[in-house]
């Protein structure tokens, strides 16, 4: 069974696929995680004129399986690194193999990102698109990451998540728009137990 879960930044949509990984006691891949790491890697190099072909290079090489400074790579900033390298298409063509790869595992998997159920799991069982307003979105992220301990200054953070979902959304290479067969779930008014409650009975009823 594979479970494909889209959305924008901070929807939601990676605590519910834990969540759901867990429910239906399959691995995760949070793919966002994925370009995070290329972003990061190459972060000092945003202006310069071979930042293309850095961001290439780093996707080619990256370790997948060993993404282990995930506390550095949730950041904030790194999102921002990450959205930058997600609009180069070879970036995101060296990174497809090990997204499809990791889905095809025998039982299957629940993978989350943008392109999920567009360009990576076309053929999924289930799709789901989480949605929720930008300001809902804005103060989970900011929870999140004050829980890290991160000084979080809202008004910046609103507009940050605001432009890195205009990046997404205009990505000539993305893939990022609801599939025509994917569920969409608001999360907006949801805490995270009626968030999962709610996509588990769309799943069973789906499969
Ligand atoms: O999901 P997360 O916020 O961690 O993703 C960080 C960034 O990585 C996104 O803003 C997007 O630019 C990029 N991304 C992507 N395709 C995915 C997952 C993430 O382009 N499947």
């Amino acid at each position: 069974m594979i479970i494909a879960v889209d959305g924008p930044a901070a929807s939601g949509k990676g605590t519910l696929s834990k969540g759901l990984a867990r429910h239906y006691g399959l691995p995760h891949l949070d793919t966002g995680l994925l370009y995070r790491a290329v972003g990061w890697t190459v972060r000092e190099h945003l202006e310069a004129a071979d930042f293309e072909a850095r961001a290439i290079a780093a996707a080619q090489n990256l370790d997948a399986a060993h993404l282990d400074d995930v506390e550095l790579l949730i950041s904030a900033r790194t999102g921002v690194f990450a959205s930058k390298v997600a609009v180069i298409g070879p970036v995101r063509e060296a990174m497809r193999a090990y997204q499809v790869g990791f889905a095809r595992q025998p039982g299957g998997a629940v993978l989350d990102g943008r392109d999920i159920g567009t360009v990576i799991c076309p053929d999924a069982d289930v799709k789901l698109f989480i949605q929720a307003d930008s300001k809902a979105r804005m103060e989970r992220r900011a929870r999140q990451l004050e829980a890290r301990g991160e000084n979080v200054d809202r008004y910046a953070l609103y507009h940050q998540i605001e432009e890195r979902d205009a990046r997404d959304m205009a990505n000539p290479h993305g893939g990022f728009y609801q599939a025509s067969d994917a569920h969409l779930l608001d999360t907006t008014l949801m805490g995270i137990e009626t968030a999962l409650r709610a996509a588990v009975a769309i799943i069973d009823e789906a499969m």
